[in-house]
């Protein structure tokens, strides 16, 4: 990964009506991707670490493979496009009557510069599925600070492939540059940075509330942003699971996450070779409890630094929110799993 941002600051436009709260934001985030002093939620992320992800990537991208590597590349890459459809119901006490039966589809990771084509077959899993709402939870790019273009054709494409009634929510990844920020908000969505937008039927609400990536580019605004949440059916759109315990006590009742990727590469037995959380590793994929807040960590429909899933399968996932007692089910979808 390439932390220094290649977007210049006149393309994005750094116009007068951008809020003071956000300019902040984005010097705080240009600052941390320029230095390469980089922040988890418990403390400075290694250098080397970062410095070898980096180069490994590049390593691989370097010169044409042999014909025989590069038939198992097709074949691997070809194999990580694969993605299940998965739906989960989710059960609440305090869910208001008028947001029972409400939709969310959450999309994370699609990592869209690494598995070219990967927009299609998410497109394709999601086409016709009728939703309330479409959130993301970051790491649209792979490659830090990619071109635009990288991001906006695949997202328009997928973009185009639903039509949610009360819009397209994002967050940022550890691989998203603070220039993506106005990528996606010039296609229409509505990219909450440490902020939160209000969803109201009648006198009930639903609030949804982004942070930043708290995994790379952890500020004290991030939770800030949990605890200052307005009163309402609360959900937590944040990159990694790492404040699942901050969202718990201030009230949240649902968080969606990804970044883990499910670990990408496992063991036959599907299980994770790393799972990159500082905290709560036991979050790393599926839907998981902490107190009265049900979460849930996407495992990502794409892939990252390498283009390959091993025993691991990429996931765009449907909620359905129902007031009741607590607790989840997985609704089967005949023809659309894989
Ligand atoms: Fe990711």
């Amino acid at each position: 990964m390439d932390y220094r941002p290649r977007l210049a600051l006149e393309a994005i436009g750094l116009d007068s009506a951008v809020s003071s709260r956000r300019h902040a934001w984005r010097r705080r985030r240009w600052e941390m991707e320029e230095s390469g002093r980089l922040q988890s939620v418990v403390g400075p992320r290694s250098r080397l670490t970062i410095f070898l992800k980096r180069h490994l990537f590049r390593l691989f991208h370097l010169g044409s493979p042999p014909i025989r590597l590069q038939r198992l590349h097709d074949a691997w890459s070809a194999r990580a496009k694969e993605i299940d459809f998965v739906h989960h119901r989710i059960f609440d006490p305090g869910l208001p009557k008028a947001f029972d039966g409400y939709r969310i589809i959450h999309l994370s990771d699609p990592h869209f510069d690494a598995l070219p084509g990967i927009e299609e077959r998410i497109s394709e899993r999601l086409a016709g599925t009728p939703a309330d709402a479409f959130v993301v939870t970051g790491d649209f790019a792979d490659r830090h600070g990619a071109p635009p273009g990288d991001v906006i054709e695949p997202l328009s494409r997928v973009l185009s492939s639903i039509r949610p009634t009360d819009g397209v929510f994002a967050t940022l990844g550890n691989h998203d540059s603070w220039g993506h920020a106005e990528v996606l908000q010039s296609l229409g969505m509505t990219v909450l940075v440490n902020e939160s937008f209000v969803i109201r039927r009648g006198a009930d609400s639903l609030v949804f509330t982004g942070t930043d990536d708290p995994s790379y580019f952890f500020t004290e605004a991030a939770p800030a942003a949990l605890r200052a949440a307005p009163d309402g059916f609360k959900v937590a759109l944040v990159h990694s699971a790492d404040m699942a315990d901050v969202a718990a006590e201030s009230g949240f009742s649902l968080y969606l996450a990804g970044h883990t990727h499910g670990g990408q590469i496992c063991l036959p037995s599907g299980r994770p070779l790393y799972i990159d959380l500082k905290r709560f590793v036991e979050y790393g994929q599926g839907i998981w409890f902490h107190d009265d807040m049900v979460g849930l960590t996407n495992v990502g429909a794409g892939a990252s630094l390498l283009p390959y899933r091993f025993f691991s399968t990429g996931e765009v996932v449907l909620l359905t929110l129902r007031r009741g007692p607590r607790g989840t089910d997985r609704v089967p979808t005949p023809g659309r799993d894989q």
